[in-house]
């Protein structure tokens, strides 16, 4: 007889531990153990049962390998296409995180619409009648869109048999169920032994498979993360709560680059594609107010220009004075208020100090520094910056400007929404028809040519 074995297993990346501790060695989340009992109730044996399933590889020499098979359909929803470099990989796995509420069963449902052929929505969560209501009102109710509301894996395998979908999408990977696995659903157990044999079913049959995952910072259900080294592909959705633009990025891409960035705006009608994001995020700004700049960024291979924008209040009470920070990072921020104060003689020690990026953003850019730096300078002196001006350096601890990658692109994409005048970094040279470019090589020069310094008024 097979011998149990109670462990304690980390919810969010499935490490074993003999012992109940606190916090996750493995991936350093804390309270996500749970008692678990390891023994014949492990996957193993199902999996086993599985794999027999998928026909033997072949060795081919690799000249002569087919390449029609593991091209991407195109979905018809264009900025998903661009994060997965072209379309869903027939017989491939993907998993998209995000979470709860941010449009993961909305974006999937759209797919589906969008899909040309015979598709199949399993949803774990809501009943049959509230996907097609939402469906209606998206206006994608198609025959062609099939849906099931189901938790028990058996059930969904023997609906893969009857509909013969071409894509499915299992929402989600975290509600549904084996029970041959004598383990709750959300378990690490489950949504792994799941996940395995969902994977063999899309091999097999040679059809995408979506699962959806619910990221959980509680640690009630298994994170995603336990399915990563199981998926090809791992997609992530989010963006504020508050902002109706969501972000698609690939964190794991077996058949691309995982560096593309697909925007959505969340709006009453679904969830609409965003083109010309930078458009967007300059449309309500209002030049000639200090306290604002325009940066040019990257994200994958995508040009963003976005506003950064910077609010200073003299405070005269000795507290430490309030700093925030919301799209750029708190520590970066705390770094360049202290460059500013030691090399360009912006003291803002006695000052409150607010930046935002507009529309949402996250800047992890390091060649957002200079932008931070001129709105916060620009705030500081009450001057406002050029209306038709961009900059872009990564600053250094010595108030250098350092040089940024993707260059030429980020300047291309201020030149196309009408900006003319550029502070780049002094090391980097790149021309741009139409585009004035002024190379600066510190802090103090970068103020000088923006026209922050020299004359008038000193620090508000
Ligand atoms: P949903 O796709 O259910 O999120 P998830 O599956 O990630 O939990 O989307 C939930 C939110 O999206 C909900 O707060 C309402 C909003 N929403 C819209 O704003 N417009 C729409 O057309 C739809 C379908 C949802
Ligand atoms: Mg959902």
């Amino acid at each position: 007889m097979a011998r149990l074995r109670i462990v304690h297993r980390c919810n969010e990346c499935g490490a074993l531990h003999p012992k109940w501790t606190g916090r996750c060695t493995g991936c350093g989340a804390w309270n996500t153990l749970f008692e678990d009992v390891e023994g014949p109730d492990e996957p193993a044996a199902t999996l086993a049962a599985g794999y027999a399933l998928v026909p033997p590889g072949v060795a081919t020499p690799v000249t002569q390998v087919d390449l029609t098979t593991g091209r991407p359909t195109p979905t018809g929803l264009s900025e998903l296409d661009r994060v997965l470099g072209g379309g869903l990989v027939p017989g491939s796995v993907t998993l998209l995180g995000g979470e709860p509420g941010v449009g993961k069963s909305t974006l999937l449902l759209q797919l589906l619409g969008a899909w040309p052929h015979r598709s199949l929505y399993v949803s774990a969560e809501e009943s049959a009648p509230q996907v097609r209501l939402r469906a209606e009102r998206l206006g994608l109710a198609h025959d062609r869109v099939w849906l099931l509301s189901e938790t028990s894996l058996p059930n969904i395998i023997a609906a893969l048999d009857e509909v013969q979908p071409t894509l499915v999408v299992i929402d989600s990977v975290q509600t549904i169920a084996d029970p041959e696995l004598a383990s709750a659903p959300g378990s690490v157990v489950q949504v792994r032994g799941c996940a395995h044999r969902l994977v063999q079913q899309a091999k097999r049959r040679e059809i995408p498979l979506v699962l959806v995952g619910h990221v959980t910072k509680e640690g009630g259900l298994a994170g995603p993360r336990v399915l990563e080294h199981v998926v090809d592909t791992v997609l992530t959705f989010d963006g504020e709560r508050h902002h109706a633009l969501r972000l698609l990025r690939a964190a794991k891409h077996r058949f691309g680059p995982t560096n593309e960035l697909g925007l959505f705006d969340m709006t009453e009608s679904g969830l609409q594609a965003v083109p010309d994001p930078s458009h967007m995020f300059l449309s309500d700004r209002r030049t000639g107010v200090p306290g604002s700049a325009v940066v040019p960024t990257v994200e994958g291979h995508r040009p963003l220009l976005v506003e950064v924008q910077a609010l200073t209040i003299p405070v005269t009470h000795a507290a430490p004075p309030r700093r925030s920070a919301q799209g750029v990072d708190g520590g970066r921020l705390a770094m360049l208020l202290a460059v500013l104060s030691r090399r360009a003689r912006i003291e803002l020690g006695q000052h409150e100090a607010y930046v935002s990026v507009v529309g949402g953003v996250r800047l992890d850019d390091p060649g957002a520094d200079l932008g931070v730096c001129l709105a916060l300078a620009s705030a500081a002196l009450g001057r406002p910056l050029p209306p038709t001006m961009v900059a872009t350096g990564e600053v250094g601890l010595a108030g250098e400007v350092r040089q940024v990658a993707h260059l030429a692109r980020r300047l291309g994409e201020a030149m196309r929404l009408g900006y003319r005048h550029a502070l780049v970094p002094a090391s980097s040279a790149v021309q741009v028809e139409g585009l004035r470019t002024t190379p600066v090589a510190s802090l103090s020069e970068a103020f000088a040519a923006a026209g922050l310094t020299g004359g008038g008024p000193g620090l508000l």
